[in-house]
């Protein structure tokens, strides 16, 4: 496939770059493997005049706006000797001044496109504010919630993130054969297995067999370079004992020999020093020689590559060539980004932050992303005249919080708050705004107030969950109830009598067993963004009919995490048929709600289902085919899943996997065939040998509403 990393651009601007590398200084070829933060202007005056000077900054983090950005830049090239604009680069995770749901959200619509539309919208809006290169999509499979980065994500499933990843990478790359105006670099993070930290403690190491490396935690990043991205981040931990950041298997070998990656790798913030912290090099030298060495090309961020490198080249450590392959991929996408020719920014083009376009986009978005997970038949609300709305997130904190973490650049003001949503969408309801709902303890007093002024509405709408810094980075959390007194709040309501609608917002799945029952509506919002009032009151009216789909288990208990719809099958499987068997004596086996959940107004039915085959060659493909109809009373969309299990094996297998979906809108008595392929290259897994291989032999094929769903199921062969 063509992508900007095989283009004719591409290999232009190769060639540009080479020409330039001929007349760098060493000095000079090591700055543009160096970048700075805003702390290279907090430091000793003048600092940064000295090294814009000697050319020892080829990039900067999280300095943004295109006023500032065109300064520095401008500053930058009337000093060099050799003139090479830098690149700015931020975290753009899920919208720059517009906010979209967050990465786990948008998982959740089950629908790609939506992704690729989100992030070319951020890209647009980023690229206004004097980017060029956002350090996302984070692919990282995550399989426990305690993790906080959970919410930069997309899920517990492979097949499911492997989409999303390539995805984005088109949304902020763009389509063209070169990442022009409007466009960012992308950077797949973190490499590799961030996702498996140990307890889902941040940081922390990652002991994955290579086989569940090979097979779980890297088919994201090949998809996405497959489809282009021109930069990755290596990871903070360590994988099996070797931090991600000195690993010369999975940076060298495995990225780009096996996964024939041309562009380069950036170290995450601070990684290379952190090396000493790991007691994996004894000093800043030794560090930089070990990252630089694994294939580490860029320094996020500071000095340690500009003070080590010259040594280490002297000595002989560190050979000139490599030296040279990693400016020229730097410099290569620079030439690729179109840099040399226009550094700057027009600072009109931030007129496009919130645009009419985008917050349509950061609407449609937060509908499609909520999933719906109870419903007594409350929701669609209809004709209801009194509404008391109360929980913490309806405060103007609410604001913040309903963006998600990783939106610095976002303005929680603009947020439209659930009340505001719902005073536009039902104007002619009374909505009685409660206060005193908070994250932390509440006394029995204060719980009981609300609930008393709150039993006088109809219904009643509780909006609970997490603060946005609970997750993300370095937000791990080892409790996953609700924090605070929020769960006594919810139950109190729910004892009043009234019907509550109970809309979770969070960056991970909460643990919601015990008033899952009690309320008599449950919808996982997640974290919407900018336009977060407008989507939840558009599902809650019915505007828009709940779509979204589960992307990782909701665990009953904390106890049971990590989690994951398609684990290996054990010898004693839970049947409940005795005691000797894979089980919790004081919890269930399988998870609240599962992967691939979610309930929507309306129902679906398949029928006529049918395979071309039942036997496919190793090197095949099998067709299903299925009507999907429309069979209850609202317009909707269904979510058609693919599971397959390999019966036997020479290695064991998953219970299920996913391997298609197809996400389809029908009117209300619609129907419409549907055809999902299952190309046997995709029952391929990693053997003993790390190999991937088809085995012949015998497999299970479902057709489903969610992972647990085996109404249809078939027999196939591949032989
Ligand atoms: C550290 C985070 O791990 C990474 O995801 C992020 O891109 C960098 N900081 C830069 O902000």
């Amino acid at each position: 496939m063509e992508n900007i990393m095989n283009s004719p651009a591409y290999k232009a601007a190769r060639e540009k770059a080479q020409e330039l590398l001929e007349k760098l200084t060493l000095t000079e070829k090591i700055g543009q493997l160096s970048q700075f933060g805003n702390s290279i202007y907090s430091s000793e005056e003048k600092k940064y005049e000295d090294h814009f000077r000697e050319g020892k900054v080829g990039s900067f983090l999280t300095l943004r706006g295109a006023e500032r950005t065109n300064k520095i830049q401008s500053n930058l090239l009337s000093i060099q000797r050799t003139p090479i604009p830098a690149i700015f680069a931020d975290d753009v995770i899920h919208g720059y001044r517009t906010t979209f749901p967050t990465p786990i959200a948008q998982s959740c619509s089950w629908d790609p496109e939506l992704t690729t539309r989100c992030d070319a919208a951020a890209a647009k809006e980023a690229y206004a504010g004097g980017l060029k290169w956002t350090f996302g999509p984070m692919v990282d499979i995550a399989r426990d919630p305690r993790w906080g980065r959970i919410m930069e994500g997309f899920g517990e499933d492979t097949y499911l993130c492997s989409q999303f990843a390539a995805a984005a990478v088109k949304g902020f790359q763009g389509e063209g054969d070169a990442p022009g105006k409007d466009h960012l670099l992308a950077c797949m993070k973190h490499y590799a297995a961030y996702g498996a930290c140990v307890g889902g403690r941040d940081y922390n190491t990652a002991d994955v067999s290579l086989e569940t490396l090979h097979e779980v935690y890297l088919p994201p990043f090949k998809a996405g370079i497959d489809a282009g991205a021109a930069t990755v981040m290596s990871a903070f931990n360590d994988v099996n004992g070797v931090p991600a950041t000195a690993n010369h298997y999975l940076l060298s070998d495995v990225l780009r020999s096996q996964f024939g990656f041309k562009g380069f790798v950036v170290s995450d913030a601070g990684a290379v020093g952190e090396l000493i912290a790991h007691g994996f090099a004894a000093d800043p030298k030794d560090a930089v020689l070990k990252a630089f060495g694994a294939g580490v090309d860029m320094l996020m961020a500071g000095d340690m590559f500009n003070d080590n490198i010259p040594s280490l080249l002297e000595e002989g450590k560190i050979a000139m060539e490599d030296i040279d392959r990693s400016v020229l991929s730097i410099l290569t996408l620079k030439y690729l980004l179109g840099l040399f020719d226009e550094p700057y920014v027009d600072p009109d083009g931030e007129n496009v932050f919130f645009c009419a376009e985008h917050l349509a986009l950061a609407r449609e978005a937060g509908a499609q992303c909520a999933v719906l997970l109870e419903n007594n038949g409350i929701l669609p609300l209809k004709n209801v005249k009194n509404i008391a709305l109360t929980g913490p997130l309806t405060h103007p904190c609410g604001q913040a919080h309903l963006l998600g973490g990783w939106c610095g650049i976002a303005d929680p003001s603009r947020t439209v708050t659930i009340e505001d949503g719902l005073r536009a969408a039902i104007p002619d309801a009374n909505i009685d705004v409660i206060p005193g709902a908070t994250f932390v303890h509440m006394s029995k007093e204060e719980i009981d107030a609300i609930a008393v002024r709150a039993a006088g509405s109809d219904v009643i709408i509780a909006v609970v969950g997490e603060e946005n810094g609970m997750a993300g980075e370095a937000g791990s959390k080892a409790d996953l109830n609700l924090c605070g007194s929020q769960e006594e709040l919810v139950l109190a309501l729910c004892a009043t009598g009234k019907p509550v609608i109970c809309l979770v917002s969070a960056g991970r799945p909460l643990v919601l067993s015990k008033f899952k029952d009690k309320v008599a509506a449950l919808l996982n919002i997640w974290q919407p963004g900018t336009e977060a009032g407008n989507s939840v009151a558009d599902l809650l009216t019915g505007r828009v009919d709940p779509s979204g789909h589960l992307t990782t288990s909701f665990p009953y208990t904390v106890g049971q995490v990590p989690i994951y719809y398609n684990h290996p099958s054990t010898g004693r499987p839970a049947t409940g048929r005795w005691r000797f068997e894979s089980k919790y004596m004081d919890c269930p086996i399988a998870p609240l709600y599962p992967f691939g959940y979610g309930m929507s107004y309306t129902s679906f039915e398949y029928s006529d289902i049918s395979l071309s085959s039942d036997v496919m060659p190793a090197d095949g493909e099998l067709k299903v085919s299925l009507t999907v109809t429309n069979t209850g009373n609202y317009d909707g969309a269904a979510v058609v899943q693919l599971y397959v299990r390999d019966l036997v094996a020479s290695r064991v297998r998953p219970v299920k996997e996913l391997k298609g979906f197809k996400k389809l809108f029908l009117a209300k008595g619609a129907s419409s065939r549907v055809e999902l392929s299952l190309p046997a290259a995709s029952l391929a897994f990693v053997n003993s040998d790390l190999e991937w291989v088809v085995e012949p032999g015998q497999f299970m094929l479902w057709v489903s509403e969610d992972s647990t769903d085996e109404r249809y199921g078939f027999d196939f062969e591949v032989i």
